[in-house]
């Protein structure tokens, strides 16, 4: 997989591009952005072709212009594509969003999830599983379940256990 350098800023939106060696490449990652932009909450457009894949994202209700949400979707998409070109099988994203004390909805922060997080990182090193990649996300929008992962590319939500015990258990399942 080749990539432009970086996202460049085109008509009032970001763009980056992507080449494969073939179509199912290009669409494997496609479906791998598509869920992210579903967990994010804001959808970019996809151009697919036979071994080329081009992602566009611009805020619709802020007037067609690059906000802050393209800049974080570009961000993780980067993150994505990296992976990809590593190897990594899996990702698993742990939400470490905290909000204030006393605020309406809760966070998994506040819910230990760093400390979670940690054991599923210990955990997939423990059992060998170099091409699974452990990392930090964003709130994931499902504050009230309890500390929330996600895993790609199969987009398999987890609620976090209590104990570090039980949540690095989980981790037997990406093998
Ligand atoms: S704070 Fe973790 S899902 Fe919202």
């Amino acid at each position: 997989m080749i990539s432009v350098p970086a996202w460049d800023e085109v008509n009032g939106a970001l763009e980056r591009s992507w080449t494969f060696d073939d179509m199912a490449q290009a669409a494997r990652a496609a479906q791998q952005i598509t869920a992210l932009c579903d967990e994010l909450n804001h959808h970019a457009d996809l151009t697919l072709g036979w071994g080329h894949l081009t992602v566009r994202t611009t805020t619709h209700d802020a007037g067609n212009v690059v906000t802050d949400k393209d800049h974080a979707l570009a961000a993780r998409v980067d993150d994505l594509m990296d992976g990809e070109t590593k190897g990594f099988r899996k990702h698993v994203f742990v939400c470490l969003h905290e909000r204030p004390e006393g605020a309406q909805r809760p966070s998994c922060a506040r819910r230990g999830s760093m400390e979670l997080m940690m054991a599923l990182k210990r955990s997939a090193k423990a059992l060998g599983l170099g091409d699974v990649r452990v990392q930090k996300s964003g709130c994931l929008d499902r504050c009230e379940e309890g500390p929330s992962a996600v895993v790609y590319p199969e987009a398999t939500w987890w609620t976090l256990p209590d104990s570090t015990e039980e949540a690095a258990a989980l981790v037997e399942h990406l093998r």
